[in-house]
């Protein structure tokens, strides 16, 4: 099959047929200007047993891949939003008859506007994610009918000196997902932007014992 075959540029990384589990599905998303190769090494210590799948955003913003448009910095253009998260449902829904994973196992990990398109699924198309670690997300929507997130486990994973996103937006997307009935952990890190050693501590503590997932 050819990685666009089922409608975005991606990788897929088999599980280990050797774990004694059933492993979990990591969907990897990354931050503005990645591609489907950059979180492929945080997935794989994260749970080196699970499958990946990992996906490169359509949109080009002076030519780097995102998964949605941007007005501008911290402003979505919402319409595009909506498109584009029921695309990435719908990638993840076809991928798990192509790949053969469980599509109730799905765990999203995503970085910044990847984490984003990770928080706008979990409030559009639930039915695609069992949980997310989301990196350093802002509120993508506020829905108008609040989803029913009861089964699902999320954590952020937020930055005190991140320029980008605010402790008070960082706040409110908590608030949101909580009011959603989701499991949901905000931990800060003392960072900015950008993800660090501490972060990949945490998600992997979170993802082993915390999370039940
Ligand atoms: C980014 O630079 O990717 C923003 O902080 C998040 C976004 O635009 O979704």
């Amino acid at each position: 099959m050819k990685d666009t075959d089922l409608g975005f540029i991606h990788r897929f990384v088999p599980p280990n047929s050797n774990a004694k589990e059933a492993m979990p599905t990591l969907l990897l998303l990354h931050g503005t200007g990645g591609n489907e190769d950059d979180l492929i090494p945080l997935g794989k210590e994260l749970a080196p047993n699970a499958s990946i799948l990992s996906v490169r955003g359509k949109v080009l913003e002076n030519g780097m891949p995102r998964f949605f448009r941007r007005l501008e910095e911290g402003v979505f253009d919402m319409e595009d939003l909506k498109k584009r998260t029921d695309e990435l449902a719908e990638f993840i829904v076809k991928s798990s008859s192509a790949y053969k994973f469980d599509p109730g196992s799905v765990i999203a990990i995503g970085y910044s506007n990847g984490a984003n398109i990770a928080a706008s699924v979990l409030l559009r198309r639930p039915e695609v994610l069992a949980g997310a670690i989301l990196f350093r997300a802002m509120v993508p929507f506020i829905p108008t009918i609040m989803p029913d997130l009861s089964k699902k486990s999320i954590i952020l994973l937020e930055g005190l000196y991140d320029p980008i996103v605010s402790k008070a937006e960082a706040q409110s997307l908590l608030e949101l997902f909580t009011k959603t009935q989701s499991s949901v952990t905000l931990k800060w890190q003392n960072s900015g932007h950008n993800l660090t050693q501490e972060d990949i501590v945490a998600a992997k503590k979170w993802l082993e014992s915390d999370s039940n997932l």
